[in-house]
């Protein structure tokens, strides 16, 4: 029997062998991390992440061929296949702060396999690196080698989180990076293997080690660029009165461009996203987030000071409990330094992280959970309620920050009727139907479309 350990039980690390278990009945797949309170929530019946369909994958092999565990010394050294998908955050101190990636749970890893192995290795970057990274982890694998041999294979993770258990069933591709030595491509081929159990053969590719770590950063910075170009255009669109989402699908049918990804919004959020791109795009990125927020100051009088403002969704996208890099966060603070009164609602993200969220300086938050503060300062100005009728009762005005499906269904009569007027809605995401909220007397403002006369009248802050 193959044996298949994982560091690194986060986003990627659990549903991925979850999903590699649940799909190779004959590997034993063992994924282990630090935090004990991680892999405690994997063992038990609440999973320390939300992610659609993650459930039933768990349930159908944990204790079978899946497991979670915390002795990470004993699974690493009985494994042949290592995957490591730890977190690579960006550094906040010393040489490359604010830019660089930050190795150090890399490099422990690398160290701690080097240690305890005593067989050959094949060692997978799950995690998401610079270029060269897999030479330099040769390098500490192979100081102090003991005579055995190390194979780095470089096979990047493209799933976006939730989707994560679909876009990992039926991935658009698997992308495996391997030297070009007779080891190598043995190496390149055994992960192959495991794949091929259920993704089809000409959807894994395979390349050489450098293209594979490069190919990751390049889809990251492609993906990103999309969202603000079509977020650049959603300036131009408010200041014209062409619809962004006219604009959107007219250019998506153009074969070249293609459809997807092609969403205006606030401002894309995630751990990815701004920290493996390039500076250009983050401007625009940070600019389409300051643009939202002067809007709702200068729709409220230029002021928000004293005001209840309902915030509608923390985490960065639907489907997620994640708030890494949330464009809620800048949003939230924007909001806070006028002296706004925020009450938010998101239904996966806890008060609790909301509020650590809050309290964070910039870059703090990449760091996992337990790795933060445990007790940082509460935000006086800050309530975090379970119910969006909670939040927009007393509002002056609603934010909508993420697109969770419920948001559309909301009764916006009701939540009218229970707000100071004039009521604001400002949709981030392009959720609501704004014609329908403004028939109900709602001054509603989308991003990148024709804006109300209010809104006109009300040019934004520069
Ligand atoms: P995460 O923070 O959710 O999980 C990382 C885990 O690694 C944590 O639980 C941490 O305790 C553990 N860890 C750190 N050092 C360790 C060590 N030495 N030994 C054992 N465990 C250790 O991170 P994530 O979102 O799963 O991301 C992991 C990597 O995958 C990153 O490089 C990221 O860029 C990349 N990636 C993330 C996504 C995504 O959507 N989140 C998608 C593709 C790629
Ligand atoms: C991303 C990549 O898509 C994935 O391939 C990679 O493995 C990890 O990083 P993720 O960050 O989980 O995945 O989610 P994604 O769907 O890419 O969304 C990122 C952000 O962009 C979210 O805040 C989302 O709301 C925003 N977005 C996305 C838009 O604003 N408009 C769009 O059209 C699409």
């Amino acid at each position: 029997m193959v044996k298949i350990c994982c560091i690194g039980a986060g986003y990627v690390g659990g549903p991925t062998m979850a999903v590699i278990a649940v799909k190779c009945p004959a590997i034993e797949v063992v994924v282990v991390d630090i935090s004990k309170p991680r892999i405690d929530a994997w063992n038990s019946d609440t999973l320390p992440i939300y992610e659609p369909g993650l459930d039933e994958v768990v349930k159908a092999c944990r204790g079978k061929n899946l497991f979670f565990s915390t002795d990470v010394e004993k699974h690493v050294a009985e494994a042949d296949i290592i995957f490591v998908s730890v977190n690579t955050p960006t550094k906040t101190r010393g040489l490359g702060a604010g830019k660089a990636a930050d190795l150090t749970y890399w490099e422990s890893a690398a160290r701690m396999i080097a240690d305890v192995s005593k067989s050959d290795k094949i060692v997978v970057e799950k995690s998401t690196v610079p270029v060269k990274t897999a030479e330099a982890i040769e390098k500490i694998l192979t100081h102090n080698s003991k005579g055995i041999n190390y194979q780095i294979l470089s096979n990047p993770e493209f799933l976006a989180e939730g989707t994560a258990i679909d876009d990992l069933f039926k991935p658009d591709r698997v992308l495996i990076g391997g030297r070009e030595t007779p080891e190598g491509r043995k190496a390149v081929q055994a992960l192959k293997e495991v794949y091929a159990n259920w993704v089809p053969e000409e959807n894994i590719i395979t390349t050489n080690l450098w293209s594979a770590e490069l190919s990751k950063l390049a889809a990251n910075a492609f993906l990103a660029q999309r969202i603000s170009s079509v977020n650049a255009m959603s300036a131009l669109c408010e200041a014209t009165g062409a619809n962004v989402s006219e604009v959107s699908y007219a250019i998506g049918k153009d074969s070249r461009i293609g459809p997807k990804f092609l969403n205006a919004s606030v401002g894309f959020g995630g751990s990815c996203f701004q920290k493996d791109i390039l500076n250009l795009v983050i401007k625009i990125n940070d600019y389409q987030k300051s643009r939202f927020v002067n809007r709702v100051v200068s729709s409220m009088f230029n002021t928000v000071s004293g005001k209840k403002v309902a915030v509608l969704g923390f985490a960065f996208k639907k489907d997620t409990g994640d708030t890494r890099e949330t464009p809620a966060i800048d949003v939230c603070k924007g909001l806070l330094g006028d002296k706004a009164q925020v009450s938010i609602y998101d239904p996966q993200v806890t008060e609790d992280q909301i509020q650590r969220d809050l309290a964070m300086n910039k870059f703090d938050w990449d760091h996992p959970m337990h790795l933060q503060p445990t007790s940082p300062s509460s935000v006086k100005q800050v309530s975090v309620v379970w119910d969006a009728y909670e939040a927009t009762k007393g509002a002056h005005a609603v934010c909508i920050l993420t697109e969770w499906n419920e948001f559309k269904e909301l009764d916006y009569q009701k939540i009218f009727n229970n707000m100071q007027k004039p009521a604001f809605v400002f949709d981030g995401r392009n959720v609501v139907n704004a014609d329908k909220l403004r028939e109900i007397g709602f001054i509603v403002y989308s991003i990148g479309k024709p804006l109300d006369a209010w809104l006109k009248d009300m040019p934004a802050i520069a």
